[in-house]
């Protein structure tokens, strides 16, 4: 009975604050995903276009990815659920036929009278989206891809010292000596920009995925000129911790299998980057990202801000040498945090500290654009076609003084083994034997590495192969785990047992 009255309480002011936020001006939507984007950058490097859209926008400042790898990420967003439901931790299972026939958010725009459009990469190609992006269910017209992506492996990179092209990390290139002459984020641009010049009838969701900052480091080398040498820093804890277990260690292949990387002889698993070439690498990664910027910059000048929600983030973090750690592939913040924007007609500009995550991003589009109601929390095994394992972040964005209380961040990455090996950074799914779990509040990063069976898809708490916990307090860079510290007992476990709680069986 009180329950029902709580129910009815809640049913209510949800419908209330649907009608406060649905405004019918706003019509459009524009989904803008960045690949392997951190942000902010170190502060001697100026990212203005989207620092301005933070600016004047709703900014999450500590947003995190569901898990550190393309496919599982981009299929968790769009679908707004976790890699668990998906049974998707590496590139080769499409969900609609492992998982369950999951709607996707522009598949939902697009049942409710939308035109959807997906420019670049927006879906993981190949199987995890059925070869097709998803077409027809999520989109309307056919995805475009840029026809200089098919370029993309070659070896296109001049290199300083041999003068031979090469397929290196570092790429700064000559756009009109490429092959295409051109680059696919520039055609991506330019595809976009028509879309939204188009005059219509029906209202549009139009997602675009750009490419860069993705290795390789390949853009116009006018932006080498934007980020001198001399204005990036190396990481305050380039090497290994101590006290890291093994397992959350992975070794940065698609790093070290450049060309002018493989020619440092870095040693396998645990050598570390020469720090003259941190800087270059954190160089090119930011001249890269000052790219994609700048076309941000372009992209936002075509959008009508009065008719138009933007939806800024990325899939994932990258790793710039911080604790010995390069790409993807972990449970570190480094590699985990995105930045989440929302450029709302109407809303007053926030940041908000508050620990959220990219499966978020589902509920709140759905509030924000009003096209649907009532669409519930995901249950532990859930094959409904249209669930949450996310929440909505309108409260957040409209509260005062924004709660830290019962938000978190839940993030996963596999591994096939304690010791790093080659296959560590991308296991295939019959190869992961150990699951790390991960939960990060405002003020803790707490990880998990335990027992998993990729054919029955359980874990076992009761077998782990580390643990760790990462005070942000005095340690943001994640560079001591202080989990054996007998202060920290009580928190490990509290923790502990939230972060159970949170991961279905
Ligand atoms: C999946 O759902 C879509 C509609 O959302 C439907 O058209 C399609 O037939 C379904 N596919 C399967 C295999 O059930
Ligand atoms: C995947 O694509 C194939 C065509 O290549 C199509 O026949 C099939 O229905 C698609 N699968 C789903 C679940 O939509
Ligand atoms: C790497 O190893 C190769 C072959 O052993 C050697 O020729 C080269 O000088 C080494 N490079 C560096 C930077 O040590
Ligand atoms: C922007 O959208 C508003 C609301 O739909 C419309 O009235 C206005 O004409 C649009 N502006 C431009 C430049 O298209």
């Amino acid at each position: 009975m009180r329950r029902d009255l709580y129910l009815t309480i809640y049913l209510i002011y949800n419908y209330i604050a649907g009608l406060a936020t649905a405004n019918p001006e706003i019509k459009n939507v524009v989904f803008i995903i960045i690949d392997d984007f951190r942000f902010p950058p170190e502060t001697s490097v100026s990212l203005p276009n989207i620092e301005k859209m933070a600016a004047n926008g709703i900014y999450f400042k500590n947003t995190f990815a569901q898990q550190a790898l393309c496919a599982p990420s981009r299929n968790s967003i769009l679908t707004g659920r976790r890699p668990d439901a998906l049974r998707l931790y590496d590139f080769y299972s499409y969900w609609r036929s492992s998982a369950g026939n999951f709607t996707t958010i522009p598949q939902l725009y697009k049942d409710n009278g939308y035109e959807t459009y997906s420019v670049g990469k927006v879906f993981h190609p190949g199987i995890s989206s059925n070869y097709t992006d998803d077409f027809p269910l999520s989109w309307t017209y056919l995805p475009y891809h840029p026809p200089t992506e098919k370029y993309k492996e070659d070896a296109v990179c001049k290199d300083e010292t041999s003068g031979k092209y090469q397929r290196n990390l570092v790429c700064p290139v000559r756009v009109k000596d490429q092959p295409g002459r051109s680059l696919p984020d520039l055609q991506s641009l330019e595809y976009a920009r028509n879309i939204l010049s188009k005059r219509r009838s029906k209202p549009f969701f139009l997602a675009i995925g750009f490419h860069k900052p993705h290795v390789p480091l390949k853009y116009p080398r006018k932006y080498l000129r934007r980020v001198p040498l001399k204005k990036v820093h190396l990481p305050k804890y380039p090497q290994m911790p101590a006290n890291m277990p093994p397992v959350a260690w992975h070794p940065w292949t698609d790093v070290r299998r450049r060309t002018d990387i493989r020619s440092l002889n870095i040693s396998f698993p645990y050598g570390t980057m020469p720090p003259k070439w941190t800087l270059k690498i954190r160089q090119s990664y930011y001249a890269a990202a000052t790219y994609i910027d700048d076309l941000i910059g372009i992209l936002m000048s075509y959008v009508n801000k009065t008719d138009t929600i933007v939806v800024l983030t990325s899939d994932h973090g990258w790793s710039l040498g911080e604790n010995g750690l390069w790409a993807k592939y972990s449970n570190f913040d480094a590699a985990l945090k995105v930045p989440l924007i929302f450029n709302i007609p109407g809303k007053v500009p926030k940041s908000i500290e508050t620990p959220v995550e990219l499966v978020d991003i589902f509920p709140t589009l759905v509030q924000l654009s009003g096209i649907k109601a009532n669409i519930p929390k995901c249950r532990r095994i859930d094959e409904s076609v249209l669930c949450f394992d996310g929440q909505n972040l309108v409260p957040l964005m409209d509260a005062k003084f924004p709660s830290y209380l019962n938000y978190f961040a839940i993030s996963q990455y596999p591994r096939p083994s304690v010791y790093p090996k080659k296959t560590s950074d991308k296991p295939r799914l019959k190869k992961i034997k150990i699951m790390g779990y991960s939960i990060r509040t405002k003020r803790y990063r707490y990880t998990e590495w335990i027992s998993f069976n990729s054919t029955l898809f359980t874990r076992n708490w009761n077998i782990t192969y580390g643990i760790e916990l990462y005070d942000h307090m005095n340690d943001p860079e994640e560079h001591n785990n202080v989990y054996s510290i007998s202060k920290y007992k009580a928190i490990a476990s509290f923790l502990s047992k939230k972060l159970r709680a949170q991961v279905s069986v």
